[in-house]
């Protein structure tokens, strides 16, 4: 595993993103149900998709991918500077878009590509190796996706500064971008590490493979089809992809439904993320389907294209934040074990729920389900309070999880002794308690 200011150093700017892009869409609310494809529109669209979940998601596959494929990163410090150029790229581009600069859009879209190179090659050592499965196949294609989406937006950014010269940026060019960023490298990336996570943090096992082994080639194949069949406006093709999307996200769910049948760890919050997670991928799979082929009038059809933007980003938002409640505690429990800290509040052995209060966890999973419904509910109704009032949920959402990772873990080890793991504590009466 990475130092842990690696993947902590990415979650908690996500969490930050996620206070940023909640506000913007408060504050932008009126733009984004009037005007969705306004700069002002697409720089709120682009926190969420940047800063909040492409900063998150890179946040877990640095701490998971070495775990599961069995070998660490190449280069400690190269992970470092992504992380600063990552974050870096992912602010500076919605600035970009909220000023209208193209400069500066071509500027932070080149930011984020060199980022991305270096976790390109960062990753390209646990992910070659020959530990297969599917969640090592779905993350290679998921990291492809991520290239295609930042290639294609600083084309897109290179064209918009030379007036449109290149392509015109007509909505199904845009939505071949927006789909292979939110299907093809945020979504795939969920799909391919819950094959290994969910079954360790439901208590659950699996007979035999499993349907995810479908998903992680399916979705990858469908998303190509859908992309080239929206970017060249060719019907059948976009047809073909989106069968074969529905069909790689139905064997998600299909995975998903048959671990928590098994799952004993049914009152966790993380279950209720994970099943209203699924709850916004099959909303937004039905809007996406809607609004490519539903006989509506074209401000309707925006409406629909708009709320499944939202929906696909609540799917991976709600995963993201559950999941964090597992791999943050995680990783500090690691590091504060290994700086000496061994006994949590109690005095008995530090564990990772020590870490986090689970009385915060559960109001932040209601906040974070009502933030992202409202969002998707205003975007289809036109309703721009509704939409304000979920920005402002999702902004709260990201500063009582900072708080409550964060803070967290100070509070659990405050006023404890540090002593080697595994050294009995110093006070006179402890034989039975270190038991
Ligand atoms: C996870 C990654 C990404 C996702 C999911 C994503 C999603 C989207 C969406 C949904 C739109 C349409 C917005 C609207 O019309 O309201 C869009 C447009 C656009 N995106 Fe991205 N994006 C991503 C990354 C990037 C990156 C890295 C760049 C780099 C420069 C970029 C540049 C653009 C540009 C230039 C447009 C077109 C704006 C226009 O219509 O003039 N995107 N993207």
């Amino acid at each position: 595993m990475p130092p842990a200011d690696v993947p902590l150093g990415f979650l908690a700017a996500s969490g930050v993103g996620l206070v940023g892009a909640g506000s913007a869409a408060a504050i932008l609310a009126g733009s984004l149900v009037a005007h969705p494809t306004a700069d002002r529109s697409i720089a709120v669209v682009h926190m969420f998709m940047l800063a909040f979940l492409t900063v998150g998601v890179l946040g877990a596959i640095h701490q998971f991918a070495p775990v599961i494929g069995g070998r660490p990163l190449r280069s400690v410090a190269l992970a470092r500077s992504t992380v600063g150029m990552v974050v870096a790229g992912c602010w500076l581009l919605p600035l970009a878009f909220l000023l209208s600069d193209n400069r500066l859009l071509v500027v932070g879209g080149v930011l984020v590509g060199v980022g991305v190179a270096g976790v390109v090659v960062n990753l390209s050592a646990p992910l070659s190796g020959r530990a297969g499965g599917p969640s090592v196949t779905g993350l290679r294609w998921s990291l492809g996706g991520l290239v295609v989406v930042v290639a294609m937006g600083i084309t897109y950014a290179g064209d918009r500064q030379a007036g449109e010269r290149w392509v015109k940026l007509s909505p199904h060019v845009v939505l071949a971008h927006a789909h292979v960023g939110l299907v093809g490298w945020l979504g795939l990336s969920y799909v391919a590490v819950a094959e290994k996570l969910w079954p360790m943090f439901l208590l659950a096992r699996r007979r035999g493979r499993g349907p995810g082994r479908f998903a992680v080639r399916l979705v990858p194949a469908g998303v190509a089809l859908l992309a080239v069949g929206l970017f060249f406006d060719l019907r059948l093709l976009t047809a073909a992809g989106v069968v074969v999307v529905v069909a790689g996200l139905a064997a998600h769910l299909w995975s998903l439904s048959g671990l928590l049948r098994k799952s004993k760890r049914r009152h966790d919050p993380l279950v209720g993320y994970i099943v209203s997670s699924a709850v916004f991928l099959v909303a937004g799979m039905v809007l996406g389907i809607a609004a490519l082929y539903a006989p509506v009038a074209p401000q309707v059809r925006s409406r629909l294209v708009s709320a499944e933007v939202a929906s696909l980003a609540g799917w991976v938002g709600l995963a993201l934040l559950g999941h964090a409640y597992k791999i943050v505690p995680f990783i500090t429990w690691t590091a504060l074990r290994a700086s000496g800290h061994a006994s949590g509040p109690t005095g008995a052995p530090l564990v990772p729920s020590d870490l986090f209060s689970d009385k915060l966890a559960r109001p932040g999973l209601f906040a974070a389900i009502s933030g992202f419904a409202l969002v998707v509910g205003g975007l289809l109704s036109g309703a721009v309070p509704a939409v304000s009032a979920g920005g402002m949920l999702l902004a709260l959402t990201g500063i009582v999880q900072l708080a409550n990772l964060g803070v967290g873990p100070r509070l659990a080890v405050a006023g404890s002794p540090r002593r080697r793991v595994g050294q009995r504590r110093a006070d006179p009466v402890d034989a039975s308690d270190a038991g």
